[in-house]
């Protein structure tokens, strides 16, 4: 009989994480959306506790999302536990994750208690959580560093209190894939009720292997969820990634004997819509998601493909959601077709007023570029413009001269705080010039330490740039990201995007600290 391999996906807590990550409510609700159609079985929709910002897109997404389960996490105390379980009271099936440190490092150093008094806070936990919610998870959080007797007694306990699922954290990205592997398989043989639940991986990646310890969990420890995140986002060098273990899993069929219930042709749009969503750029030649991951360049490859695929390919583009990419609007498309479109895409916007702001912009956008790509559309609907979210600064205008042998100056209008301001600067670019315009009325001190363009779509010079911009302000990462067939343009959004995720100034309780 062939087991079900369950996909547990923090992209919206664990990834969100990652510095610069963060993401507003209407963005979390799209992501969640179409992490819905690409079946996954249970999405970590955020920390409840941690802000009230958190609680909110946790209850929004309970409240919309039917057919995947619902989780917040929890440290283990009383006050987070009802805090996640309030959150998620309108979801149709909800689940509570509570966590506390385990391994002898974070028990002395970080939360100074005795290995008793964390067993006993473990019990009380998951005992009160389970009068809340009949689906808890439990993990001890850097549970791979921890001692094996200490913590087989605490996930024997948590089990007898009625936790459904253990998860085993591998917090650091410490661990090797065999002595992993036969960690987890150690755990499910000495915790004499360890058949009572459903045992988990979460790797962190690193030293790179995030990905490979998760397939041993499954493979030599007998585990049965993963928990990952799209494109592998999250803090340091990031989560397991989502894509390489479902499609590890699909492609070698013969050798894990799982199903996965995702539908793998979401992958694409799924990975598109997080990086273009935090800005975090995905590699291209990342494992299934990356623009040259199907990219055969070298002659001999190119022959044998075209001879028979299977020569150099394991696996078919198609079925992860590549497709050539297809012009979907242009200039004559009328209204109908594009909210069609934003439907098809997932895109759901607030009002009628929204949709008929997006279609001016795409109207807009279409008299300058004469083929809309999906991309283009998701673009253009993460726009702040077009989702109202944390308007305190929007481009009006800009404009810019540059020519050889001069110093290059630009002129930005702009609104701060429904105010409109003009800014004039030199730069060394345009780019430079520009921001130095925006900054001279901003004044937000900010470091840039990350200015990235890349074209949304390939292969034409016709194509939107996309910018993501990174600044660090007072201890605070944020990413902002602008798209605009004028990279100067797409430069000048992007800082003002950072710029409000700036002065939103949302703060947060870290999930391990
Ligand atoms: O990496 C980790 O330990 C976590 C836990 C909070 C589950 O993310
Ligand atoms: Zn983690």
């Amino acid at each position: 009989m062939t087991d079900k391999l369950i996909i547990f996906d923090t992209t919206l807590r664990d990834g969100e994480q990652s510095p610069g990550a963060s993401m507003t409510k209407d963005e979390k609700l799209r992501i969640a959306r179409q992490l819905e159609r690409l079946k996954v079985d249970v999405i970590e929709a955020g920390f409840a506790a941690s802000s009230n910002g958190d609680f909110d897109c946790i209850q929004a997404i309970a409240n919309t999302i039917k057919d995947s389960t619902v989780c917040s996490l929890a440290r283990a105390n009383d006050r987070d536990i009802a805090r996640a379980a309030e959150a998620l009271k309108g979801a149709n099936s909800a689940r509570i994750h509570t966590f506390i440190a385990t391994s002898p490092l974070h028990m002395e150093k970080k939360l100074r208690m005795t290995p008793d008094e964390v067993l006993e806070q473990a019990r009380q936990s998951v005992r009160f959580a389970r009068n809340l919610c009949g689906d808890i998870e439990f993990s001890p959080e850097d549970g791979y560093r921890s001692e094996v007797d200490f913590l087989c007694r605490v996930l024997e306990t948590v089990i007898a209190e009625g936790a459904t699922t253990i998860n085993i954290p591998d917090t650091v990205g410490y661990a090797v894939p065999e002595l992993y592997g036969e960690f987890i398989r150690t755990l499910r043989e000495r915790v004499p009720n360890s058949d009572k639940a459903i045992w988990s991986v979460h790797c962190h990646n690193d030293l790179g292997m995030a990905v490979a310890n998760s397939l041993a969990g499954v493979k030599i420890g007998g585990a049965r969820q993963v928990e990952c995140t799209i494109n592998g986002l999250g803090e340091r060098a990031g989560n397991c990634s989502l894509e390489e273990i479902v499609m590890a899993v699909r492609t070698r069929r013969d050798y894990f004997n799982l199903e996965v219930g995702v539908d793998a042709t979401q992958i694409v749009p799924a990975s598109r819509m997080v990086s273009q969503t935090t800005g975090f750029v995905v590699q291209p030649n990342k494992a299934v998601v990356g623009a040259n991951a199907f990219a055969h360049a070298s002659g001999i490859h190119q022959d044998g493909v075209l001879k028979a695929r299977d020569t150099y390919e394991i696996m078919r583009a198609e079925d992860v959601g590549w497709s050539a990419n297809k012009i979907v609007l242009g200039k004559l498309s009328g209204r109908n077709a594009f909210k069609q479109r934003l439907q098809e895409l997932g895109i759901e916007m607030a009002s009628e007023a929204d949709v008929n702001t997006a279609f001016a912009k795409f109207k807009e956008l279409a008299d300058r570029k004469s083929d809309i790509f999906d991309e283009d559309i998701l673009a253009l609907c993460s726009d702040e413009s077009v989702t109202h979210e944390n308007e305190h600064f929007g481009l009006v205008s800009l404009s810019q001269h540059s020519e050889t042998g001069e110093r290059p100056h630009a002129r930005v209008f702009f609104t701060m705080g429904g105010k409109e301001v003009e800014g004039e600067a030199d730069g060394n670019g345009p780019v430079d010039a520009s921001l130095k315009a925006i900054e001279i009325h901003a004044q937000s001190g900010a470091e840039l330490v990350l200015y990235s363009v890349n074209a949304i779509t390939s292969g034409s010079t016709e194509s939107q740039g996309e910018v993501t911009v990174r600044l660090q302000h007072g201890g605070r990462v944020v990413n902002g990201v602008g798209a605009d067939p004028d990279i100067v343009v797409a430069s000048a959004k992007a800082y003002l995007s950072a710029l409000n995720k700036l002065h939103s100034n949302t703060q947060r309780v870290a999930a391990q600290g």
